[in-house]
């Protein structure tokens, strides 16, 4: 039987996530809005069927507000909420997207108690916490896509400087989805080579600081609203070393229980997603200076989600 992909929220990341699951045939997908917002989700869900014959893929798209018809889901993505606006940070968000993510994890609680539960809803550390103390479903079900996007802004940029295929260049980002992520240069090969032998300080600190304001670089960007091709793609290949169990290694917000010296809050770190979820989190031993670094995002997220009250 086909497998099936619940999207909560159908607006700019939600259609790209609908897109490429479809093309990726990751199986038949829902998408589900607020009443307001319903023919608009069923209008994308149809334009997406009436592209399938094109498009060259097998799977039915269906547009929705009511939670009856994500029931049975193996994948939720969530994105419902608001978006950032230039001049706003993540955090000013908090109060408004805090009460969707409520309404969101009763629905999916109800509907899909068993799916692996993917958040993207900014501010995405506190999100991703919210919506596991709200649904009370296990660690290895909850994943919040952030080190996902921020280590292929990484790769991005490192690309984009080197003039050198992106497929090749190799590292992660760890921490919250803010300011404060922690790019490891240390730890980034392009090719095999070690960045730090073939890129200067300058570079790398250059691309480290535009990699953890990548998403307010966007922002400005587009005046309005935030990035949406990035988030949707990282979030895919999330879902699908689920449901194809790949066993990628992927730095995402996952819930540590002592990892890091972390106990009780999403911190982006490498993690294995295989069909368990989130199967494995990977400790990496760091520097004086990386853990410096390190334990001041975890200050941030542990302040943003301390807001949460939950
Ligand atoms: N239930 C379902 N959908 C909702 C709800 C709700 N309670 N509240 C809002 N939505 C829908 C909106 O109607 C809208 O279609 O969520 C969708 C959000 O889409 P956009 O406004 O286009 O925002 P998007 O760019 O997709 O970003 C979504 O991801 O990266 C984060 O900061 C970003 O928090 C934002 C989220």
């Amino acid at each position: 039987m086909r497998k099936k992909i619940a999207l909560i929220g159908g607006g700019q990341i939600g259609q790209i996530l609908a897109m490429i699951a479809a093309q990726k045939e990751l199986g038949d997908i829902v998408i589900l809005d607020i009443p307001e917002f319903e023919n608009p989700a069923k209008g994308k869900a149809l334009d997406l069927m009436e592209m399938a014959p094109h498009g060259n893929y097998d799977a039915f798209i269906t547009g929705t507000s009511d939670y009856k018809d994500i029931a049975g889901a193996d994948v939720v993505i969530v994105t419902a909420g608001r978006p950032r606006q230039a001049g706003m940070t993540r955090e000013d968000l908090l109060a408004v997207n805090l009460k969707i993510i409520s309404t969101v994890a009763a629905g999916v609680k109800q509907y899909a108690p068993n799916a692996f539960c993917i958040i993207i809803t900014n501010p995405l550390d506190a999100m991703v916490y919210s919506f596991y103390k709200l649904t009370g479903f296990p660690r290895n079900r909850i994943a919040g896509m952030a080190g996902t996007l921020d280590t292929a802004r990484w790769r991005a940029f490192i690309a984009m400087e080197l003039g050198v295929s992106v497929a090749d260049v190799a590292g992660t980002v760890l921490g919250g989805h803010g300011p404060d992520m922690v790019p490891l240069p240390r730890l980034t090969t392009v090719g095999g080579v070690p960045l730090t032998e073939i890129a200067t300080k300058e570079q790398i600190d250059r691309l480290a600081l535009r990699t953890r304001e990548a998403g307010t670089e966007i922002v400005k960007l587009f005046g309005k609203g935030s990035a949406f091709f990035s988030p949707a793609w990282s979030a895919i290949v999330m879902a699908e070393s689920y449901l194809r169990d790949k066993r990628r290694i992927l730095p995402c917000a996952a819930l540590c229980q002592g990892e890091y010296g972390v106990n009780g809050l999403f911190i982006g770190v490498p993690a294995m997603i295989s069909a368990n979820g989130v199967e494995k989190i990977y400790e990496i031993k760091l520097t004086e200076d990386e853990n410096a670094l390190l334990q001041k995002t975890i200050a941030g997220v542990k302040k943003t989600t301390e807001e949460t009250k939950l």
